[in-house]
């Protein structure tokens, strides 16, 4: 069974193709970007719209298939912004139509943690999940991909983004950040907010600014401790899961898990608790088709030509999802 996955969650427009076994075809992607500010709902529509056909194109192309040879399509449900989502929803209907194959909808944070575990081969892993909109720290448990800890504000990378806004630098701004954070050279003490499992950043956003506007402390410097204070929160809460669910597994998933010195700090606490650690390739941390292909894959069962029953989940979380396919 060949499936193809539609991704339109927010920035980044991608078309995946993946087969039963795994075995990937094609994963193609394009992302909205700016030189300045940050990212805006319309226009990313926009971007979306006026790329879809050619990634579907170049993906069938890569794949050397046609739409003929797939047997689903798949597409992210949510959650996401509205806007974009509807790219997404309209484009796999018109391919499961086309094609005339079932199509199914699929939680974008569950394809997250499924991707990872078919890549990594993790069995029942803990996922650290930070990405731009969400942060959270999730773990299989009956029935369902349960949120042991998450931001109790914005996501991690839209914080990171916020600030690297404000400092001047473009969307998205993780990695610009991660680059100035290798010159710097003095830990400046920030907020450490982590309140029982759960994270916050906006006080720590407020608390940035106001040290950046100040002109006594180098942007490598900020861009360092940045790194320094809200890495150290994300592995603690995620060990925190780690002991108490007795799961010797982490896992990384979201943009933010492309930093290498994120993946730094969470090898070094698996190593210390004996624990194994998974990151898998970076093309598949980010947002991309090829997951909600996989997750499509896993979820064949209820996949339908009913097109009324399908529609967008902007708000779904990840524990809203019957995890049916386990
Ligand atoms: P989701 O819909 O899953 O919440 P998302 O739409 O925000 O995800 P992702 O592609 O998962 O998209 O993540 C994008 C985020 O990852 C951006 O905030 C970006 O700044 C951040 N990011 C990317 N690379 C790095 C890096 N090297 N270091 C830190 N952050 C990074
Ligand atoms: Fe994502």
């Amino acid at each position: 069974m060949i499936c193809l996955g539609i991704e339109s969650t927010a920035h980044t427009f991608g078309c995946g193709i993946i087969d039963g076994k795994g075995r990937i075809y094609a994963n193609v992607t394009d992302a909205y970007k700016t030189e300045k500010g940050g990212i805006h709902p319309t226009e990313a529509k926009l971007h979306h719209e006026d790329v879809k056909d050619k990634i579907v194109e170049e993906a069938l192309k890569v794949a050397n298939l046609k739409l003929e040879d797939i047997d689903l399509v798949s597409f992210s449900q949510g959650p996401g912004l509205a806007p974009c989502l509807l790219v997404g929803l309209k484009k796999a209907k018109e391919l499961s139509k086309k094609a005339n194959v079932p199509l199914v909808g699929v939680n974008h944070c569950c394809a997250h943690l499924e991707i990872g575990k078919l890549m990594t081969k993790a069995i029942d892993p803990i996922l650290l999940y930070p990405s731009g909109a969400n942060t959270q720290v999730i773990a299989y448990d009956g029935g369902k991909y349960r949120v042991f800890g998450e931001t109790l504000d914005q996501g991690v990378g839209n914080f990171i983004d916020a600030f690297a806004r404000y400092i001047g630098l473009g969307f998205p701004g993780g990695p610009k950040i991660e680059k100035l954070a290798l010159d710097g050279k003095n830990y400046i003490e920030l907020p450490y907010v982590v309140k029982g499992m759960d994270v916050s950043f906006s006080g720590l956003l407020t608390n940035l600014k106001q040290k950046y506007d100040s002109k006594k402390y180098s942007v490598e410097d900020l861009a360092f401790s940045l790194q320094e204070t809200v890495f150290a929160m994300l592995v603690e809460v995620s060990e925190r899961a780690m002991a108490h669910t007795g799961k010797d597994e982490l896992v990384l998933g979201g943009g933010v898990a492309c930093n290498k010195r994120l993946q730094q700090m969470c090898r070094i606490m698996c190593e210390e608790r004996n624990a194994k650690f998974f990151v898998p390739p970076n093309e598949v941390l980010v947002d991309n088709g090829i997951q909600i292909a996989w997750l499509g894959i896993l979820q064949k069962k209820e996949a339908t030509k009913d097109y009324d029953k399908i529609d967008i989940k902007p708000y779904e979380r990840t524990d809203d999802a019957e995890v049916k396919w386990r």
